[in-house]
């Protein structure tokens, strides 16, 4: 996937150890602190800083200024000690004389209101302004620091993610829809503008989707998120290109935040040296687990199943949830190694040192209010030992999957809008509900994109992608073709590129290949509502569709509207799922599926809430309750990576235990 053949990756910077470390804004403490800091920085193993995400009023501190030396200070003392640093360009938050001086730097909001400076991330993607102070601040940064020894990497910005509606930005969106559509005609024949009146004349008519009496036309809104993603992704390739014109040698990542809606994350990590990745879940959730192993999972994918970067976790609580809980003991190594397992080479928090002040005050660190005598700290130094020991073992290689889930960020933004048949389906929830039976059924899985290369898969799901090109349908049904198993939840393929609706409601050629002879009506669900079917309850979706001769009905629904019609069909390798199976039936059915076309699940016969993932040749147990569980291994005596001791047949795991083993 990585466009350039001879680009620097991750390996060059890890060198067989895992990256260990996080964000340092030292910038927020009396330089007495850095000299503690790079102490206790030894002391827990941190090798990898990264500096500079937040510093543009540091560095610029009046328009044109250049303050480096604190930066040069500080880069020394790292070399000095060793530490490795990530250095970012500190454009994601603009100093307040930007704003004032150039209010056209500024962002605006669907309703027109702007986004003023006193927080982050308050730029206009689009304005000509933003983007010549950034570059010129990226320029200089570069050029200073380009020969300093103890820079590893770049980080661009930091999770691009702001939207704006206004007049720049209308002007940009303009000349993108453009270079998409050539002619206004062709625009609104994409856009059915036939629909209430609103046709075209004139490109000064069309503007961002802006607040409105009622809804918005979809193929506009659609449009306007790709537009966003793709107006953002210029901003980093500037500052990406610059640093690369003065570090040839040094790859360049950005952080992405965890499954997140805002950017085409195929798109974009293609442009990336190093795919990096932001993770926070909830330790409270009982699913936290799972949703760290998807953003896991779709990391690798999107590194192309290179090792990749988690740039930021919590050590303990964040600060932006409702409640904020801490991580009990010992969920920080546990998901930390998680990470590692799933193909991470670097692990890494927001922030070293917890703030004293600012938005973020609460927000756990490396080293929290506590100190270093706090169990942060303690937990932090135990995971920078571990992490040691496993490095030399671990990096560069690779985890196999043998099924692919497929996403697409296009089939989300056209999915989820207003106006469509159930506002209860959204298309994160069912990813994370297919990913969820896969994972519990110990089957690791790489997601992919539906125009991708899926011949090294034995098995191919599609939870739901309500918008596919031509290009992706052919490629599902010359999938199956080639001996693939395929298997589709509803809501797949309904509408084309422009989410204009298939003929049918489901792309004719789909609808061969799952034996559907007719899609009649989507039947949704309620929130508590079930339709029951033949050995198990679909929640949230039931359909009213006509099974083709040929087809088998593998599971029926049973009473009301839908009385013996197909819940569950089957026409050879293609798999089509009209509903959404409680959890323990979507587990049953994806085991049988996956057993037919000859997956293995990683270990058989785990414990409940043991998860088990095999990089390279290492087999990776991870216990994510709290009463010890014992596990039976495979035949022959394996070597415990973290303990150093050789075990045989079985192993028991205590709270939130972690096992490394080598056979
Ligand atoms: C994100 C940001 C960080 C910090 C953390 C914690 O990941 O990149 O700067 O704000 O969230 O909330």
């Amino acid at each position: 996937m990585r466009a350039r053949p001879q680009a620097p990756s991750l390996a060059d910077v890890t060198r067989g150890r895992i990256l260990f470390g996080g964000d340092h804004n030292p910038e927020q403490w009396p330089e007495e602190t850095w000299q503690d800091d790079v102490r206790l920085m030894k002391d827990a193993g941190v090798n990898s800083v990264t500096l500079g995400v937040f510093s543009w009023a540091r560095i610029e501190p009046r328009p044109g200024a250049r303050e480096f030396g604190w930066l040069d200070r500080l880069m020394d003392l790292m070399h000095a000690h060793g530490i490795g640093v990530v250095l970012a360009t500190p454009t994601s938050a603009p100093p307040p004389w930007l704003g004032r001086l150039h209010p056209d730097t500024l962002p605006r909001d669907e309703d027109g209101r702007t986004e003023w400076w006193g927080s982050r991330q308050h730029f206009s993607h689009s304005s000509a302004t933003y983007r010549r102070y950034a570059a010129a601040l990226t320029e200089d940064l570069a050029a200073r620091y380009a020969g300093h020894p103890a820079l590893t990497m770049w980080h661009i910005g930091n999770e691009y993610c702001t939207y704006d509606h206004g007049d720049e930005a209308a002007t940009a969106f303009r000349r993108w829809l453009r270079e998409r559509y050539g002619t206004l005609d062709a625009l609104n024949t994409a856009w059915g503008t036939a629909f209430w009146s609103q046709h075209y004349g004139d490109w000064a008519e069309v503007i961002p989707p802006r607040r409105a009496h009622y809804l918005k036309n979809p193929a506009h809104v659609l449009d306007f998120r790709r537009f966003t993603s793709d107006a953002l992704l210029k901003c980093f390739l500037v500052e990406r290109d610059i640093v690369r014109r003065h570090t040839p040698h040094l790859p360049v990542t950005t952080n992405f935040m965890p499954l997140f809606a805002g950017q085409d994350g195929w798109r974009w990590a293609a442009e990336e040296d190093v795919v990096s990745v932001d993770l926070y879940p909830d330790p409270r959730d009982p699913l936290g687990a799972q949703e760290g192993a998807l953003v896991q999972d779709l990391t690798r994918s999107q590194a192309g199943g290179a090792p990749w970067m988690l740039m930021e976790q919590a050590a303990g609580a964040v600060s932006w949830r409702g409640v904020n809980h801490p991580k009990p003991r010992g969920m920080n190594r546990l998901w930390s190694l998680q990470a590692v397992a799933r193909g991470a080479d670097a692990v890494c928090y927001f922030q070293w040192r917890q703030s004293r002040q600012g938005a973020e005050k609460f927000h756990s660190g490396m080293v929290g209010h506590a100190g270093p005598e706090g169990r942060g700290f303690q937990e932090v130094k135990g995971l920078g030992a571990d992490l040691a020991a496993l490095g030399p073992h671990v990096t560069g290689s690779r985890v196999t999957a043998d099924v692919a889930l497929l996403h697409d960020w296009h089939a989300w933004w056209a999915a989820d809008q207003e106006g469509r048949p159930s506002a209860r389906v959204d298309h994160a929830g069912v990813l994370r509900a297919w990913h969820r039976a896969l994972w519990e059924n110990h089957v690791t899985t790489d997601l992919a994109h539906p125009e991708h290369d899926l011949s090294a898969y034995r098995v191919v799901v599609v939870p739901r992608l309500h918008l596919l090109t031509d290009t992706a349908v052919d490629n599902l049904v010359g999938y199956v073709r080639a001996g693939g198993t395929l298997v589709s939840g509803f809501l797949t393929g309904v509408t084309d590129r422009d989410d204009r609706v298939r003929p049918g409601g489901m792309d004719p050629r789909l609808r061969e290949l799952f034996g559907i002879r007719v899609l009649h009506e989507w039947w949704p669900l309620e929130a508590g509502e079930t339709a029951a079917c033949d050995g198990f309850d679909g929640t949230l979706w039931s359909e009213e569709l006509q099974a083709a001769p040929g087809a088998e009905t593998v599971a029926a629904y049973r009473g009301g509207e839908l009385d013996g019609l197909p819940a569950v069909l089957r026409n050879g390798r293609a798999w089509y799922v009209s509903t959404l199976p409680v959890p323990q039936a979507l587990r049953t059915l994806l085991a049988r599926i996956t057993a037919g076309a000859g997956v293995r699940p990683v270990l058989d016969g785990l414990p409940a809430g043991v998860e088990a993932v095999r990089r390279g040749d290492l087999l990776f147990l991870l216990h994510h309750g709290r009463e010890p569980v014992t596990v039976t291994l495979p035949d022959g005596d394996h070597h415990d990576l973290l303990t150093g001791t050789t075990v045989t047949g079985t192993l028991t795991l205590g709270r939130y235990g972690v096992a490394v083993l080598r056979p």
